[in-house]
């Protein structure tokens, strides 16, 4: 019987299809979110476990107007450009703050998800009608430079949310260095990291007790089944997360509770699983002061200022060129 929806998103089918056939058997992050996956991240956010939201959006809440200063920004017209902006909850703050000081403001959203940046460009159009809101759907690696090349006017970039934390160390240099030799010297870049801390803090908001983090890990697993017509059997499959405190990065991964194998019609493949064999779903990189840096030197980026949350658990930074 075929199961498979009328359209195949075929860059989906081919992650899939790579990240399973590896020996270590891997899926990117970035395919948590669709509809359910976003409603699951936010589900997150608001979990008591999870601290980075409440962290960064008390920076944001309180902080708003010195980030505003401290970016230099000219008076009359800028444009916000938000990688991964997902339901844009903290970035409000940070937009109403700039229609207070009567600066004209154009936002644009840029994420994976078009449920994600229909709702928020919705929402934003009722509640902040003073800010020009259009929003853009794809991968941020991917339109990036036409993203940033599309205005003359000076720009902040913001990459909240601690998505950098999703991006291993070489790639998130890579990443922002991609940014970086795009912004001119009015440019600004915000980017909210997640801090090292008491490792069992970490730890928790990555298991939560309502059980969330587990089902938006399993909606890898379901996407799968939905749209490329695979039979993965959930109740066979346990969420696994760790932090090593060494290296400040925190791991989830999928394992396999027994010997099986799963079918995926649109790749005509069976994939093998061994008892307690593993997928890595997603990393979060835990930041250290030294870490911040590093990536302002490999970016030729220059650090502004720090802006932390009262318990020092986040830190919202912003970076400007290095002068020449
Ligand atoms: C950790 S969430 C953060 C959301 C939001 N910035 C916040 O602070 O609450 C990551 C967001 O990035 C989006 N995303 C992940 N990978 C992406 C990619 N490669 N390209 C564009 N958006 C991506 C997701 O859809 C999600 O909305």
């Amino acid at each position: 019987m075929n199961t498979l929806p009328s359209q195949i998103n075929q860059r989906f089918a081919q992650d899939v299809e790579e990240g399973l056939s590896l020996q270590l058997k891997k899926l990117p992050s970035k395919y948590f979110y669709d509809k359910k996956g976003d409603e699951l991240f936010v589900k997150i956010m608001h979990c008591e476990e999870y601290y980075p939201t409440d962290c960064e959006l008390e920076i944001l809440k309180e902080q708003s107007t010195q980030i505003i200063q401290a970016c230099e920004l000219p008076k009359d017209r800028i444009n916000v450009i938000e990688l991964g902006a997902g339901d844009g909850l903290k970035t409000r703050e940070l937009l109403k703050a700039l229609v207070q000081q009567r600066i004209e403001t154009r936002y644009m959203p840029v994420d994976i998800s078009a449920n994600a940046v229909e709702g928020l460009v919705s929402k934003l159009k009722r509640e902040i009608p003073q800010v020009e809101t259009s929003g853009q759907v794809g991968d941020y690696f991917e339109i990036l430079n036409e993203v940033n090349a599309r205005s003359e006017r000076a720009k902040l970039i913001l990459f909240l949310g601690s998505t950098i934390g999703n991006m291993m160390d070489e790639v998130a240099h890579g990443f922002v260095r991609a940014i970086a030799e795009n912004m001119k010297e009015n440019d600004r870049l915000l980017i909210g990291f997640d801090l090292k801390k008491e490792p069992d803090i970490v730890r928790a908001a990555y298991n939560d007790k309502e059980g969330y983090t587990r089902a938006f890990n399993m909606n890898l697993l379901e996407r799968i089944n939905h749209e490329l017509g695979g039979n993965f059997d959930l109740n066979k499959f346990k969420h696994y997360p760790v932090y090593n405190p060494q290296t400040g990065t925190a791991k989830s991964y999928l394992i396999s509770l027994c010997d099986q194998e799963v079918y995926i019609e649109a790749l005509q493949k069976t994939f093998s699983f061994e008892a307690w064999e593993s997928i890595h779903t997603e990393i979060s990189q835990k930041y250290s002061k030294s870490g911040i840096e590093a990536i302002a030197k490999a970016s030729g980026l220059q650090i502004e200022q720090t802006f932390l949350d009262q318990r020092a658990y986040f830190a919202d930074v912003l970076f400007k060129k290095l002068s020449t």
